[in-house]
């Protein structure tokens, strides 16, 4: 099939480069044209495992063209795919701007039927918006603007970076939201067609309308904070009662209704969704004279989390830290994933500069992306800025550090030579953000270990 993605970030160029392995002749717009000649020549400016290769290969095959053009674009593919970005506006309302810009285009330059496939997360009606700006384009131009011009359906993106291959190829759920009419239907048997090469072993696509579908995809990301945010809190008061949250988290999941996964305790959540997903989704619900209760006491956990591992070494080394040098492993608001935004390392550094320290930073990947963010965090504050080394490798960043933080959970973190880190260290302290090792094993390593939750109370301490 010809299909357009419209925006090659993190969801439109897995999208983009899934539809053409299984032999789609795929077009991928995107006005950044820095991005696009990165692209072109089979460069990925991303960091997602295995995406280069898949570009590289479907570019070779002709099956996949990177362009700026928005005309050729649009007159490329029957089904055009929405997927740029929905940053958050000034009021916590998804900013609707590149999606409207996206549409306002197609209807500019359509000729003939269009599916019209919004994957960016949207608010509920927005659907409306898209099909409205469409109608307007066509009109302006004397064309039919009705039903059998064109039809918009919702189809959200469940894919998690850093495993976003694999989502898209083997997706536990396909969701697709139309309209209950002929145009819909047209536009619900284009989709079947398109993604039945990732429903050969079981039909995974949930059908639905498309305000349903829009909502789907803001309930399920306000789900997943919410346990985030739940076990932060259990955590932190499982540090003052003396429990071991991971033991409390291996007797919880086992409850088929609960479940193991998406249960770690830690330094909060960030990235490119949750964060900017609940206050769109809270905002939807002050615009409908509601109020969100529990998301807003995720965010405010949330908010509190991401300053854990700063209270921590506080309590620690003292409020005042000028002298101190921490080593921090871990940039990324994830692993497998160069993307730094609200990534909680962000705010562990603000807090530990704004107290005097000194910062020895490393992560695997994203330390070029890394240092984007933190020095445009940090721009004017030459002083901090001073005193931030952007390490090589972990290794490196622990040379003359005092202790070490771990933020982000790299599998390269999880069995360190715990006899040269001990001898790296001017302290044997590790501040784990992630709970990556054993208490009781660290303590026999001679460190002194303190992770989220597993502050054991002596008597009470759980035997390994
Ligand atoms: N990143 C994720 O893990 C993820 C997962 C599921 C859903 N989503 C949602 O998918 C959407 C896209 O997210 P992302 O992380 O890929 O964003 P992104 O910021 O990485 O990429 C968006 C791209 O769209 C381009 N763009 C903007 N306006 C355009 C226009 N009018 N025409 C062509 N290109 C345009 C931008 O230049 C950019 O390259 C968002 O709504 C997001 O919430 C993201």
């Amino acid at each position: 099939m010809k299909v357009t993605v419209i925006g090659t970030g993190y969801v439109g160029l897995v999208t983009g480069v899934c539809l053409a392995e299984v032999g789609n002749e795929v077009f991928c717009l995107d006005l950044d044209r820095r991005k696009i000649e990165q692209l072109d020549p089979g460069h990925v400016p991303i960091y997602e495992q295995g995406l280069e290769d898949l570009v590289r290969r479907n570019r070779a095959a002709g099956r996949l063209v990177f362009s700026t053009d928005v005309a050729a674009s649009v007159s490329h593919g029957e089904i055009q795919f929405i997927a740029v970005g929905t940053p958050p506006g000034a009021d916590g309302s998804a900013d609707l701007g590149h999606v409207l810009a996206a549409a306002r285009n197609i209807g500019r330059h359509m000729d003939g039927f269009k599916v019209v496939v919004d994957k960016s997360t949207v608010p509920v009606g927005t659907g409306d918006k898209v099909r409205k700006v469409i109608a307007e384009e066509l009109r302006s131009r004397g064309r039919d603007a009705g039903r059998a011009a064109f039809t918009v359906v919702s189809n959200p993106e469940f894919l998690k970076e850093g495993a976003a291959i694999e989502d898209f190829m083997r997706p536990d759920r396909i969701v697709i939201g139309v309209d209950g009419d002929a145009s819909g239907e047209r536009g619900l048997q284009a989709m079947r067609a398109l993604y039945a090469p990732f429903n050969r072993r079981l039909d995974r696509t949930l059908v639905m309308g498309v305000r349903s579908a829009e909502f789907t995809k803001y309930a399920a990301n306000a789900m997943l904070a919410t346990r985030i945010s739940f076990m932060n809190e259990m955590a932190n008061l499982a540090d003052r009662v003396g429990a071991d949250i991971e033991s409390v988290r291996r007797g919880i999941g086992a409850d088929p209704r609960i479940g193991y996964d998406f249960l770690y305790a830690g330094t909060g959540y960030g990235g490119s969704c949750f964060p900017k997903d609940l206050k769109a989704l809270r905002r939807t619900a002050a615009e409908h004279g509601t109020e969100m209760k529990v998301l807003g006491a995720v965010e405010a956990v949330n908010d509190a989390q991401k300053r854990v591992l700063v209270e921590k070494i506080v309590a620690r080394f003292g409020a005042r830290l000028e002298g101190r040098t921490f080593a921090v492993w871990g940039l990324a608001f994830k692993p497998n994933t160069d993307d730094m935004r609200e990534a909680p390392s962000r705010v562990v550094i603000a807090e530990l500069l704004k107290r005097g320290a000194a910062l020895r930073l490393f992560d695997p990947v994203a330390l070029a992306e890394a240092r984007k963010a933190i020095e445009s965090d940090l721009a004017g504050r030459a002083d901090d800025l001073a005193r931030l080394t952007w390490c090589a490798s972990q290794n490196d960043a622990l040379q003359g550090a005092d202790a070490l933080v771990i933020v982000t959970e790299w599998k390269s973190f999880r069995s360190p030579d715990l006899q040269a880190l001990r001898a790296a260290l001017k302290e044997p302290v590790i501040l784990d953000g992630r709970n990556l090792f054993d208490p009781a094993a660290m303590k026999a390593a001679g460190f002194e270990y303190l992770a989220v939750g597993r502050s054991l109370a002596p008597p009470d301490a759980d035997p390994a």
